[in-house]
């Protein structure tokens, strides 16, 4: 049974759903997951105690979470020593042109530039619109924002665009390449 810690950082949420989704696949594929926020993190965790870990974090603004880098960089050595996997949770991933796809590959190679980690698979996973967890100022920027993309206005209502049968490929990808090397 591999012990595989999943942290993550999220502004509105969706990062966490992603997260706990990661958490399910593996346990249902018999692993032994805990899925904790950065932040709130107990203070007992220990990269050490885990065969293999998982980050991932939004973008707002073109960066991720200021706190999951900080964490990522504090822990690099760590991170670079075990298995591990990073996933980064944007709206441009769901975004269907090549500039787009670009785009997305570019937040996650500066989070890894600025860090100095190097995991073994990332992933850019589609997110959400949701407007009404938006204060006034941002359900307004969301709106323009997503009026250059998409038809996805209505501010009444959320929109999710999370692939969840990608999200469990990448987890199950991960896992299977842990499985694997085990067996080398
Ligand atoms: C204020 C704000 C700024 C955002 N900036 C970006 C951005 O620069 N690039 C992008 O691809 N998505 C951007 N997004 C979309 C988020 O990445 C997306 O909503 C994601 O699902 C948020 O995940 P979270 O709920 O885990 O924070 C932004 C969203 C908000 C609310």
């Amino acid at each position: 049974m591999t012990r595989v810690l999943v942290l993550y950082g999220t502004s509105e949420g969706q990062t966490e759903t992603v997260a706990e989704r990661i958490g399910d696949v593996l346990e249902a594929a018999g692993h032994d997951p805990t899925v904790t926020h950065v932040l709130y993190r107990p203070e007992s965790l220990r990269l050490t105690d885990y065969d293999a870990i998982i980050v991932g974090a939004s973008v707002h603004g073109g960066k991720h979470q200021r706190y999951v880098t900080r964490y990522v960089k504090k822990q690099v050595d760590e991170l670079n020593r075990l298995p591990s996997a990073f996933f980064s949770v944007s709206l441009t991933a769901a975004e269907d042109t090549d500039e787009a796809r670009d785009r997305a590959r570019r937040y996650v190679a500066a989070f890894l530039a600025e860090t100095g980690w190097n995991p073994d698979e990332t992933a850019v996973v589609p997110g959400a619109l949701k407007y009404r967890q938006y204060g006034t100022l941002k359900r307004f920027v969301m709106k323009q924002v997503a009026k250059r993309t998409s038809e996805d206005s209505d501010t009444s209502r959320e929109y999710e665009y999370t692939d969840w049968t990608d999200v469990e490929s990448f987890t199950t990808d991960f896992v299977g390449s842990l499985e694997k090397s085990s067996a080398r």
